[in-house]
């Protein structure tokens, strides 16, 4: 694993007057020898505090394109431009903000919101897709600002998987799911590895410009509604849930028509229905025979939940399951960070199906949701228990 630079976090620091520090020489190290690559056109994986990204320069449009060799993503979905600073925003994207994006930048950045803005003339057609708009967002992690600020250009990245999977969380993964491609390492070297990504889903994608004084949410994420509405207003935050649904369906946010998010094993996601104090056993245990006896099943549950409950007393007696618990149902936070990994950890133990348990869409949930529902992909794998 000759690609995997280790950096330490705590060894990376910004001085009041914006300027950067390394404490650690091999950080320091790594860290220039990924930017030179960057500037060189090639593509780098590294950390972000949402899930790990692919970067290249966002301005060369050649290295840009190698960014959707290496994940084997179709060109018609534009791709995510990275700042390390609000400088680095006003050398480069220049231009009037409204009211709502200048209150969410002051809050939100650097973090896990993705601002669309006007795209300027200069950035290549190949980074937003020839649209009009660009999606802009400031990384917190320490590596992905040190990394953007170090190569001095922005950098445009996806979500390090390849196409289709579920986004990665660690550098071990990124390596798994995309070095592994002969067209990824014929365009990338490197990958910085951050630790464990704390957000654990994509940031959240907002259009400010589309309806003067609102905000358009486009794609749930690390910010939530409720905290965005606390800064722009209740009024001014408009969420379409039913917008990835429907025969005519056309997507505000081109990412959305794809498949998404799917692990290799089959994705059944199980939803409580009435209380959870039920003993939800037997209707469990319907559904496993449903699936086969002799199927491997991994189960990515709450940890204090009555389906939780169910499936360790079956388990004690068939042993065909494998669980993983994605944290207390009090605190979506903690299960949003462990959704992608569970379901790369299990995809490795080679299970034929993941059953998986449905959340609250509250905070964090509604972005859980929208993610575990594309992973699922159809009405037919969604289960009431
Ligand atoms: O947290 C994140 O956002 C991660 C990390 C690496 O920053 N990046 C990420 O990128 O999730 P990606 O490419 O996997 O998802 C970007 C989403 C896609 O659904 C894309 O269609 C949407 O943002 N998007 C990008 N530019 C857009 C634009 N101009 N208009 C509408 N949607 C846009
Ligand atoms: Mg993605």
């Amino acid at each position: 694993m000759d690609a995997i630079l280790k950096c330490s976090l705590d060894s990376i620091k910004w001085n009041k007057n914006q300027s950067l520090q390394f404490l650690c020489q091999q950080t320091h190290d790594n860290v220039k020898r990924a930017a030179e690559s960057i500037l060189a056109g090639k593509v780098v994986g590294f950390p972000t505090e949402t899930v790990y990204g692919l970067g290249a320069n966002a301005f060369n449009e050649e290295a840009v394109r190698s960014i959707f060799k290496a994940k084997g993503r179709p060109n018609d979905n534009p791709l995510i431009v990275h700042v390390s600073s609000t400088h680095m925003l006003n050398k480069y994207f220049s231009q009037q903000l409204p009211w709502t994006y200048e209150r969410l930048i002051k809050e939100f950045w650097p973090g896990p919101l993705t601002i669309l803005i006007k795209s300027p003339t200069d950035l290549p057609g190949e980074t937003t897709a020839h649209l009009d708009t660009v999606g802009v967002r400031m990384p917190s992690h320490p590596v992905a600002r040190a990394l953007i600020e170090c190569s001095g250009v922005p950098l445009a990245a996806p979500s390090a998987n390849s196409s289709g999977r579920p986004s990665t969380t660690s550098a071990v993964h990124v390596f798994e799911d995309v070095y592994q491609r002969t067209e990824a390492r014929e365009v990338m070297n490197y990958i910085l590895d951050g630790g464990r990504s704390d957000i654990g889903l994509e940031s959240t994608v907002v259009d400010g410009l589309s309806d003067v004084g609102k905000v358009r949410v486009l794609r749930p994420g690390g910010v939530t509604i409720e905290a965005l509405k606390k800064v722009v207003g209740d009024d001014n935050v408009l969420y379409d849930k039913t917008q990835t649904k429907g025969e005519d369906f056309k997507p505000t946010t081109p990412g959305m028509k794809y498949k998404h998010y799917s692990p290799t094993a089959k994705v059944v996601l199980i939803m409580s229905r009435g209380g959870d104090k039920e003993d939800k056993t037997e209707r469990l245990q319907e559904l496993i025979r449903s699936l086969g006896t002799d199927t491997k099943i991994g189960c990515m549950t709450l940890q204090d939940s009555c389906i939780t409950k169910g499936l360790l007393k079956i388990n004690e007696r068939t042993d065909q399951l494998i669980p993983y618990f994605v944290g207390p149902s009090s605190q979506p936070s903690v299960v949003a960070s462990n959704i992608f990994a569970g379901l790369h950890a299990l995809d490795k133990e080679a299970v034929e199906y993941i059953l998986v348990e449905g959340v609250d869409e509250a905070e964090e949930g509604l972005a859980i949701m929208n993610r575990l529902c594309k992973a699922a992909g159809n009405a037919e794998s969604i289960v009431m228990i």
